[in-house]
């Protein structure tokens, strides 16, 4: 799987301590409250996971599932959930989890819906976020890291649902995106 990156951007080591002051800023700011973490599957799964347990406070965790690619690499605008239910967040503070902020459809799209369901507050934690113009203004209240406007994988986010299990987080040779 190594061989199909241009590069590695963050190694391990890199995203681990920066999910520990990710921890601490967010363990900080809900002090005294009760976070409900809702993580969008399947590329928030290791971000997670690794998140989850630096945050020294009481939790709920729920799951969304949507689907909004209809190609490998570009995003459809289209956001379908694949829940007929969404979890209940009634007078939660909520916090939503993705892998990466790319056009913004995925996230304006699920905090509109999860806002519909009257959280008692909603913000948004990315690991990535691209330097790119946004089809919808969607911010990140709190951000692992900032990339370029390049394919990226491992750590949780896959091409084609391969290289999730990557432990660190690279770029894909451009000559595999969009086959
Ligand atoms: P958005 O709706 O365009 O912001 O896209 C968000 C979703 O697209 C993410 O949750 C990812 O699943 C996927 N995505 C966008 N860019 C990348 C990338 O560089 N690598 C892997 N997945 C990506
Ligand atoms: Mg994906």
């Amino acid at each position: 799987m190594q061989d199909d990156l241009e590069r590695i951007l963050f190694h391990e080591t890199t995203i681990l301590s920066r999910l520990d002051e990710l921890a601490a800023q967010i363990s900080k700011d809900y002090r005294d409250r009760e976070l409900t973490v809702i993580a969008v599957l399947n590329g928030s799964l290791v971000f997670m996971a690794d998140l989850m347990r630096r945050i020294t406070l009481p939790l709920r965790l729920d799951c969304l599932s949507v689907a909004s690619y209809h190609g490998k690499a570009q995003t459809s605008g289209e956001v379908f959930f694949k829940q007929v239910a969404p979890p209940d967040v009634k007078d939660r503070h909520i916090l939503i989890l993705d892998d990466i902020l790319d056009s913004g459809h995925t996230l304006a799209a699920i905090r509109e819906k999860l806002e519909t369901a009257g959280p008692r507050s909603v913000k948004v934690c990315v690991l990535l976020s691209k330097k790119r113009k946004r089809d919808r203004a969607v911010d990140a209240d709190y951000l692992g890291f900032e990339i370029e406007d390049e394919f990226v994988v491992g750590y949780g986010l896959d091409y084609d649902e391969r290289y999730r299990n990557l432990p660190y987080i690279g770029v894909l040779r451009k000559e595999l995106v969009g086959k």
